[in-house]
């Protein structure tokens, strides 16, 4: 995989336009339509070299039956629309921690059943799908896969993909983060998803297994850890997780944050207003260590001539950058010891990886993609 990589790199045409330039350079209609494919535990993002950017929310589900099914009108329902009818439908959750559910075993050591493998390869084909192909033009896919994810959870996704595209390539997410912003050395790419918090070190070169970090501490965990403190402290509340995760998106923070956060909530079954400051402090709290150990190792593991520089040039990626003080919050603790630290959050942290990818797919000669 990565002799591949590197050596489609080392033939890449032009690796500091940007994706924007990219996609612009390439609306119109060619025998060729590139993507850029992010399969997220949470969200799934597409960008296409025909100017479609659409992201989806990974879920699948079925009508459980025909009550269910006269209410939704889909014989399968995917994304937003599975979340807000999940009561009436079988749902099924495509990825978990990163991992593409395609077949093996998933993460509580149970093997991939036949529906999970159905729904993983039915997402596909649904984001496929969306990208609008006229007579044979070729489908070259570039798709995203968390730092350390094993060779068989990127041949699963290969092996999934087969008879949708035409070629495809699986590639380390945060090293697309990176290379969709055309920093290819002396960076460190923090990724916070769902699923994964990836965090990859770009020296310059393809990283290598030593560079990179894949921790299952994410925002799901961060989901998790909400409701666990606020049962605790409120017994009979009544939570689930997309509310702990809707709460979590508008309020949460690291660091000094605000002084109470009052919410209305039913504890059994009675309407009570409650702080939630506290727990949810202690909640997003858990993936702070991760971020500053991993990140100061990576950092004091590299060549101390770019040590500095390294710290310099740190890129926050991936939802949970969306965090309030994330960013200030890891200069602050890094820089006590390490100098200055800078910490720069993406701008379009839901695509960043499907417009890395995008771009590598557009930068790939013809030849290379066809002997992929
Ligand atoms: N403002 C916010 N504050 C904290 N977390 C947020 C915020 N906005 C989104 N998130 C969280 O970010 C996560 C989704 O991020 P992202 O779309 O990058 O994940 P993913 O790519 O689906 O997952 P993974 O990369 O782990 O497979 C969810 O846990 C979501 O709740
Ligand atoms: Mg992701």
């Amino acid at each position: 995989m990565h002799k591949i990589l590197l050596k489609l790199l080392l033939k890449l045409k032009n690796p500091m336009a940007t994706p924007s330039e990219i996609i612009k350079e390439n609306v119109p209609s060619s025998e060729i339509i590139y993507l850029g494919l992010d399969l997220g535990t949470s969200q799934s993002a597409i960008v296409t070299s025909t100017g479609l950017k659409l992201n989806v929310a990974s879920i699948v589900g079925w009508p459980k039956d025909f009550i269910a099914y006269n209410m939704v009108k889909k014989p399968i329902v995917f994304g937003d629309e599975c979340i807000r009818y999940r009561t009436s439908l079988n749902v099924y959750y495509p990825l978990e921690k990163g991992a593409f559910k395609y077949r093996g075993k998933s993460s509580d050591g149970k093997p991939i059943n036949e529906e999970e493998a159905k729904a993983s390869v039915e997402l596909l084909k649904y984001l496929l799908g969306l990208v609008e192909r006229k007579g044979d033009q070729k489908l070259f896919a570039v798709v995203g896969a968390p730092a350390r994810a094993t060779r068989d959870d990127k041949q699963a996704i290969i092996d999934a993909a087969e008879g949708l595209v035409d070629s495809i390539l699986v590639v380390s997410e945060p090293f697309l983060v990176a290379h969709g912003l055309g920093f290819s050395g002396n960076t460190i790419v923090v990724d916070l998803g769902a699923g994964t918090l990836d965090i990859c070190r770009m020296p310059g070169t393809i990283p290598e297994e030593i560079d990179q970090r894949t921790l299952f501490v994410a925002g799901n965990e961060i989901d998790n850890k909400f409701i666990e403190l606020l049962k605790k402290k409120h017994p009979g509340i009544h939570i689930n997780s997309h509310l702990a995760r809707k709460i979590k998106e508008e309020y949460a923070f690291i660091g000094s944050g605000p002084g109470k956060i009052e919410l209305d909530f039913y504890i059994n079954g009675k309407l009570t207003t409650i702080n939630v400051v506290t727990e949810l402090r202690k909640a997003t709290s858990i993936v702070f260590p991760e971020i500053i150990s991993h990140v100061r190792e990576l950092i004091v593991t590299f060549d101390p001539e770019f040590m500095s520089s390294l710290a310099r040039n740190i890129i926050l990626a991936g939802g949970g950058s969306g965090m309030k003080g994330l960013a200030s919050q890891i200069e602050a603790c890094l820089s006590e010891d390490l100098g200055t630290v800078t910490v720069t959050v993406v701008d379009d942290p839901l695509f960043q990886s499907a417009l890395g990818g995008l771009k590598l797919a557009q930068e790939i000669p013809l030849e290379e993609w066809e002997q992929l």
